[in-house]
């Protein structure tokens, strides 16, 4: 199988540990023992705090939003370390890259791409445009819920659901200010033009991105 797996920055890097990186890369390992893999690392904390002082400093949501790449991309680094020469030794800069670099047999780790989106989306459209089999987004949060699970004491958890109740979900969580919609709008609309199987999961623990490529997981699938 072709698999893609976004890796909030939040799970991978919210106080940076070499530990951390390790486990990440012994899960990943695994998984591309039978897979060709594809990792998209995000920002994290760091990222928002330098993107909170360049806004402070007057810089526009776009330069904002470049300041972010780099930090997605520092992550990605961080992963390539830990995975030695398992992994492409540079994060590429688009998806053609990612594609081409995918041909050494190595495991491909990546960032952002461009401004105005997060790193959900890029591994949408990395998994649309190369053709993966499974897309998995290993966020801070178990799955997709009705609606904030921090927020609403109510909140449902999803074990399966189609594309366009994840975009309505979507939608509805992202109105509201401050609230963490578990995958960007981009990200929804593009799984639901190219039906990405996608699974959405709790990414603390590595291990369960192992189960997930091996058809096992307790996160939500989002499937027609
Ligand atoms: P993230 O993907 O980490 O954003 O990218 P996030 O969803 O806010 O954070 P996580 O999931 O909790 O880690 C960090 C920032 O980088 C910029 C955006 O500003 C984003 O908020 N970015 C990232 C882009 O502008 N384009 C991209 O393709 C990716």
């Amino acid at each position: 199988m072709i698999i893609v797996v976004s890796v909030g920055g939040s799970v991978l890097a919210r106080a940076l540990s070499p530990e951390k990186f390790k486990n990440y890369a012994a899960a990943i390992k695994e998984i591309s023992k039978k897979n060709t893999v594809f990792i998209v690392t995000g920002g994290g904390q760091v990222a928002r705090d330098y993107i909170g002082v360049a806004r402070e400093l007057g810089a526009d949501e776009a330069t904002c939003d470049l300041i972010g790449i780099e930090l997605t991309r520092l992550n990605s680094r961080l992963l390539i370390a830990a995975l030695g020469d398992n992994a492409y030794y540079e994060p590429p800069i688009n998806y053609k890259e990612a594609k081409n670099a995918s041909l050494s047999g190595k495991i491909v780790v990546m960032g952002g791409v461009t401004p105005g989106q997060t790193t959900d989306a890029v591994s949408a459209v990395l998994a649309e445009y190369t053709g993966a089999d499974l897309l998995i987004n290993a966020t801070a949060i178990d799955g997709v819920y009705t609606s904030d699970p921090k927020k609403n004491r109510d909140a449902k958890k999803f074990d399966s659901m189609t594309p366009q109740q994840l975009i309505e979900i979507v939608m509805k969580t992202e109105m509201v200010a401050g609230a963490n919609s578990p995958v960007d709008l981009l990200a929804a609309k593009i799984i639901e033009r190219s039906n990405i199987k996608t699974i959405v999961l709790n990414g603390e623990d590595p291990k369960n991105i192992v189960d997930a490529a091996g058809g096992k997981h307790k996160g939500t699938v989002i499937e027609k």
